[in-house]
């Protein structure tokens, strides 16, 4: 069974738990939050959130670049934590 994490959403003020296998932005969505997204296959770039503390996979982000990353915007839609995570959502 893959690992657990804590995903919080400063903004928001909600944390949710999201396995190492699943999507932040389906898990998110499960806990009725309303969070922009498009194309769900890390190609638009409209899911990309500030990763303010801890890391989270991006193996399938096509459409964001080097400097977004640098500056600690993920996205969401195919993005899965592999630590505990604060997002400035
Ligand atoms: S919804 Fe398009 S990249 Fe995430």
């Amino acid at each position: 069974m893959a690992k657990t994490h804590r995903v919080t959403f400063k903004k928001s003020g909600i944390t949710i738990e999201v396995a190492e296998d699943e999507y932040i932005l389906e898990k998110a969505e499960e806990a009725g939050m309303d969070l922009p997204y498009d194309c769900r296959s890390g190609t638009c770039t409209t899911c990309m959130q500030r990763c303010l503390e801890g890391e989270v996979d991006q193996d399938l982000a096509f459409a964001i670049s080097d400097e977004e990353l640098e500056e600690g915007y993920r996205l969401i839609c195919i993005g899965s934590p592999l630590s505990d995570v604060t997002l400035d959502a």
